[in-house]
């Protein structure tokens, strides 16, 4: 009953604690009649008919569940054809996909990464990163966000007998910016090291959709390692890794969120691949979500509103205040719109913000609706 009690006390003082910081979360289902700027299918795929009716025609031919993990006999002719596809895509030699992008980076890095290993992360990476370095026990070394100076020094006064890995966010979630991954090619060439990207942003948006490195016109090679997730520009779920076939072979003989999880439903692998053709075929929605940013950008500043804009549909309008951010996120929603508060530990402390992503199903309307609500506040 002790134990019991102080459990209990144990949960119940830490929601008190999150409360009192103004970091208390909630799940919310945000009504379908309102106007929403926190999604990041930022193409409009989610919810596409053309997906629905090729769904309804194959639904007799598709399992519901893949019934147990790739490696034993969950792997699906369907899974195969969308690693190839995505394979293709991405321009290199092979691809597997996992079942979150959650999964892929904390099982790709602890399945690589060895103990004497050193991996350079940027400080704005995304937490499935962090999980993956605590999780591969290398010694990790923070640089500052994008700053390739620092980075560079303290590649240099770090030695290791290992591998040195560097790691960052192709767009950067909470931020929207992109790593210059023309400057950090150069530097993983020149000190040998090996670049992962997490391109979870960045697939369908940069470099005409095919993702950050094409943005930099960067040919995929063995040191590079693209990963990126099916649940945000894709409009599904899950997530790939891709690079070359010895990579490969090796996660799906080592990478334990591969080998100790049930395999991706054949109906969400139809629905990613479907969608993923959808992405490279309809450029026309990528140009029009990356227009409407553009649009809400300049609105804002004409309006004395200090925001970052960079080509991508990520703008973070930064209020620093957590109990701010809640008051203008519930201000919205009073209106009918949503914009998520994003608070710590999701963003540094003194960095709460509102969150706003531009989406293709976003009328201008909206976003001037949106606009009109921000200059009142
Ligand atoms: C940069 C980045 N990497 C990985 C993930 C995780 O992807 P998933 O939502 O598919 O688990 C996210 C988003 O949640 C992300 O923003």
């Amino acid at each position: 009953m002790e134990t019991l009690r102080n459990f209990i006390k144990f949960l119940e003082e830490s929601l008190e604690e999150v409360k009192s910081k103004n970091l208390y979360r909630e799940r919310l289902v945000i009504p379908d009649d309102f106007i929403n700027f926190s999604s990041n299918d930022y193409l409009g795929l989610k919810d596409n008919q053309k997906t629905k009716e090729k769904l309804k025609e194959n639904l007799e031919k598709l399992s519901l569940g893949s019934g147990a993990s790739v490696l034993v006999s969950g792997y699906t002719q369907i899974q195969k054809d969308l690693e190839e596809f995505i394979a293709n895509f991405k321009q290199t030699q092979s691809c597997i996909v996992v079942g979150s992008g959650y999964m892929a980076n904390v099982g790709l890095i602890q399945a690589i990464v060895k103990e004497e290993d050193v991996i350079f992360s940027d400080e704005l990476n995304h937490a499935s990163i962090i999980d993956g370095i605590r999780l591969s026990k290398a010694k990790k070394v923070i640089y500052k966000h994008l700053d390739l100076n620092d980075l560079e020094e303290k590649i240099k006064k770090t030695s290791t007998r290992g591998i040195k890995y560097i790691i960052t966010d192709g767009v950067f979630s909470m931020e929207g910016d992109i790593a210059p991954l023309d400057k950090l090619v150069e530097i993983v060439d020149k000190y040998d090291a090996v670049l992962i990207v997490d391109d979870a942003h960045g697939t369908g948006i940069t470099g005409e959709g095919r993702g950050t490195l094409f943005h930099f016109s960067i040919k995929p090679k063995e040191n590079i390692i693209q990963m990126g997730t099916l649940s945000k520009a894709v409009g599904s779920y899950g997530a790939f890794i891709c690079g070359c076939n010895t990579l490969i072979d090796y996660l799906v003989n080592k990478m334990r969120s591969v080998i100790f999880t049930t395999g991706l439903s054949p109906i969400q692998n139809f629905i990613s691949l479907e969608n993923f053709k959808l992405l490279a075929e309809e450029d026309f929605r990528r140009f029009d979500v990356l227009k409407k940013a553009q649009y809400l950008y300049e609105k804002l500043n004409e309006n004395g509103i200090d925001i970052n804009f960079h080509n991508t549909p990520i703008l973070s309008y930064v209020v620093k205040s957590e109990e701010k951010a809640i008051k203008i996120r519930n201000y919205l929603m009073e209106n009918k719109i949503f914009v998520q508060a994003i608070r710590p530990p999701t963003v540094p402390q003194g960095t709460s913000r509102l969150r706003i992503t531009l989406t293709y199903n976003n009328k201008y309307e909206d976003i001037d609706k949106l606009l009109s609500l921000i200059k009142n506040l």
